[in-house]
């Protein structure tokens, strides 16, 4: 990891739904000034929505940290989603597609996990949840010049 010339960490608190707008506007803006392709911004966008949906909504609220990755030609963006509401105590449950503690669709969790590269819950009943996912922009190689 390095210094890169892309905006440093930050993080914004989710509190209400204004906060959830702000942080998919500030999820896509990043991932778009680390190359990432228009697919790849909805698709870390759409993670972003759902995993700061449930920490505003089973989280009670907390907040995200953003933090653009620079591994030379890589570039990736890491969230991490905090809240320190119940916890999930069943995390394969959680993970199922379908399954909800209530009224919602229970594809947030599932669907999260299948648009990003890495995807880690560390939950303790009583203390609360983080979640973290990160994703890659796919590197084009350079074009070459044939001599
Ligand atoms: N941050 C969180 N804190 C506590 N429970 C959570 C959290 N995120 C998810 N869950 C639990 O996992 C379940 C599945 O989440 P999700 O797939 O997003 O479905 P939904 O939000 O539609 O219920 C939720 O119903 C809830 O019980
Ligand atoms: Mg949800």
């Amino acid at each position: 990891m390095q210094a890169s010339r892309h905006a440093g960490p930050a993080t914004l608190p989710i509190g209400s739904d204004a906060d959830l707008a702000w942080v998919r506007q500030q999820v896509r803006q990043t991932a778009a000034e680390l190359g990432f392709g228009l697919v790849q911004q909805t698709k870390i966008v759409t993670a972003a929505s759902e995993l700061a949906r449930n920490t505003l909504v089973h989280g009670g609220g907390g907040h995200v940290r953003i933090t653009p990755l620079d591994a030379g030609q890589s570039h990736g963006l890491r969230l991490d989603f905090v809240d320190t509401g119940p916890g999930i105590r069943d995390l394969d449950q959680a993970l199922t597609d379908g399954y909800t503690s209530g009224g919602g669709l229970g594809l947030g969790l599932s669907g999260a996990k299948r648009l990003v590269q890495e995807f880690e819950v560390d939950s303790r009943p009583g203390e609360g949840t983080t979640v973290t996912v990160t994703a890659w922009a796919t590197v084009v190689p350079p074009s070459r010049t044939v001599p």
